[in-house]
């Protein structure tokens, strides 16, 4: 519901790529000049388990999806020119995307090729790879075998880190945005216990959020962008889910890192095993799967807290809640068959270092930003759903707009709370490899590092 606008007080919680590019996107419109702009993360910056927060992130409008194809090529380009200020964290190195002819993943593939030949019309832009042979060429490494896909020579990689240091960089320097290191524990709502019956009860109103040290802040309008953690302060059940997704890395040479310099990103969507080219001698690997989640049982905090009761929800674990957390053998041996495919010189060379990274998984793969339906003053932004990175430049205007109630057309039913929880959130975007339904603790009792 929307709020008189403008907003005296605004309060962001969480400082990744939606928290961080709303809180940039306001400072530049005039209609929000008088606002206090308050962001709070509960880590300090960079908070080293966001899920903004990596060696790398594939920069890519290859979509299947067309308005997803399209925006991704706006910020792209944003992304790649020269003068832009985020243009020193981007690597153009073409992206191989492929899929097997029979598996579930071709059809993605599929459209992406026919949406980005329609955004890049230049020859020799993008090119399809009909076969093993063709797929090897490309890549380069000696591996990267399958059936069919095509090169996107002008999509490419970032290096999170650097492109959300930019981004932190250039909200500091409006001077306009106070930033406070501080857990959430709960949003402040109005009360909705009316005493007198002849007054019909209102929805209650979201008048600020309470923090861990007891300290509160009260504001018009509370943006949550807490990433995979809303699910856990906001009920989003059916809505959007935290799921855990596997990176391994491992060292290299320097004759090795030269070597793979040049090599392409390697997206496998019939796998969703991917690889993004080395820096600074480090190779990740990784899968855009259906993860894992994490079900704890919780009491969500409510407007009624003594009407709260517990209920399972998906809440992300990272190494800050466990500094020796490994990921499951089953990730492992995932990442360790794809490095082997794709990169075979490398086949046997241990990881040293895991990660499980948390996506804010919908079940259409489309983001969450909207006013909450019942609760006024509270804004959703988050739902990346494992694809939100590359919109780093762009996507903050997009919610802005969405906060004056300019939602872009296309993005209308997108973006907008769905009025049907689903029994299950399972991203069915046709982008994700792996099985569903997996569970973290259940695969990690299956056994520990190899
Ligand atoms: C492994 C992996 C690979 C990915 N690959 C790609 C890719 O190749 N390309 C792409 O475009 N996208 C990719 N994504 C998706 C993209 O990274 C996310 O969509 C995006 O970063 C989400 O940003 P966010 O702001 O929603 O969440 P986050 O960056 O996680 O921000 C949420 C913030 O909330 C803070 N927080 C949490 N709880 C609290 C609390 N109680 N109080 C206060 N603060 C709190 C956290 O510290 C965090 O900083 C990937 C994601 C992962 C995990
Ligand atoms: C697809 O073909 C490959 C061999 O090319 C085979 O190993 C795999 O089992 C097949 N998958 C399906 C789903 O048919
Ligand atoms: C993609 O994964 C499939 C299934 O494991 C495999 O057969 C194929 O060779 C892979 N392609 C690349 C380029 O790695």
């Amino acid at each position: 519901m929307t709020p008189p606008l403008p907003p005296g007080e605004i309060l962001i919680l969480g400082s990744g790529v939606f928290g961080l590019s709303t809180a940039l996107a306001l400072t530049q419109r005039p209609a929000f000049k008088s606002s206090k702009i308050t962001v709070v993360d509960r880590s300090i910056f960079p908070a080293p388990d966001g899920s903004s927060i990596d060696t790398s992130r594939i920069i890519r409008p290859d979509y299947a999806s067309p308005p997803y194809a399209h925006l991704a090529s706006t910020a792209q380009s944003l992304w790649r020119t020269p003068s832009s200020p985020f243009s020193t964290a981007y690597t153009e190195s073409g992206l191989v995307l492929v899929a097997n002819t029979n598996s579930s993943g071709l059809p993605y593939v599929r459209d992406s090729f026919a949406n980005v030949k329609a955004l890049l019309p230049n020859p020799g832009d993008v090119e399809e790879l009909r076969g093993r042979r063709a797929i090897e060429k490309e890549v380069g490494t000696g591996g990267g075998s399958g059936d069919w896909g095509y090169v996107n020579r002008r999509s490419g990689w970032a290096d999170a880190e650097a492109g959300m240091r930019i981004l932190r960089g250039m909200v500091e320097e409006t001077g306009r945005v106070t930033f406070l290191t501080r857990t959430v524990t709960s949003l402040i709502y109005s009360s909705t216990t009316s005493t007198s019956t002849s007054t019909p009860s209102t929805s209650p109103r979201v008048l600020g959020a309470k923090f861990a040290d007891g300290t509160s802040i009260s504001a018009d309008l509370v943006i949550a962008a807490l990433g995979a953690w809303t699910p856990s302060l906001i009920d989003l059940r059916g809505r959007a889910q935290a799921t855990g997704q596997v990176l391994c890395y491992l060292p290299l040479s320097a004759r090795e890192q030269e070597e793979l310099n040049s090599m392409p990103v390697l997206l496998n969507m019939s796998t969703g095993m991917f690889i993004i080219p080395p820096r600074n001698r480090v190779l990740k690997v990784a899968c855009h799967g259906y993860g894992y989640s994490n079900p704890v049982s919780i009491s969500i905090p409510t407007p009624e807290p003594e009407a709260s009761r517990k209920v399972s929800v998906s809440i992300p674990r990272t190494a800050t809640d466990d500094p020796n957390l490994w990921v499951p053998e089953e990730g492992e041996r995932e990442c360790r068959r794809a490095l082997r495919e794709m990169i075979p010189a490398l086949a046997d060379r241990p990881f040293t270092k895991s990660k499980i990274c948390w996506y804010t998984d919908t079940p259409d793969g489309d983001f969450l930003i909207t006013y909450h339906p019942s609760y006024s003053g509270l804004f959703l932004a988050t739902g990346g759903s494992g694809h939100g990175y590359k919109f780093l430049p762009v996507i903050g205007e997009k919610i802005v707009d969405t906060i004056e109630g300019n939602c872009p057309e296309e993005f209308k039913n997108k973006w907008a709370w769905r009025e049907e929880a689903v029994e299950n959130v399972v991203t069915e975007d046709g982008s994700r490899g792996g099985k569903p339904g997996m569970v973290l603790d259940v695969e990690m009792g299956k056994g520990s590092k190899l």
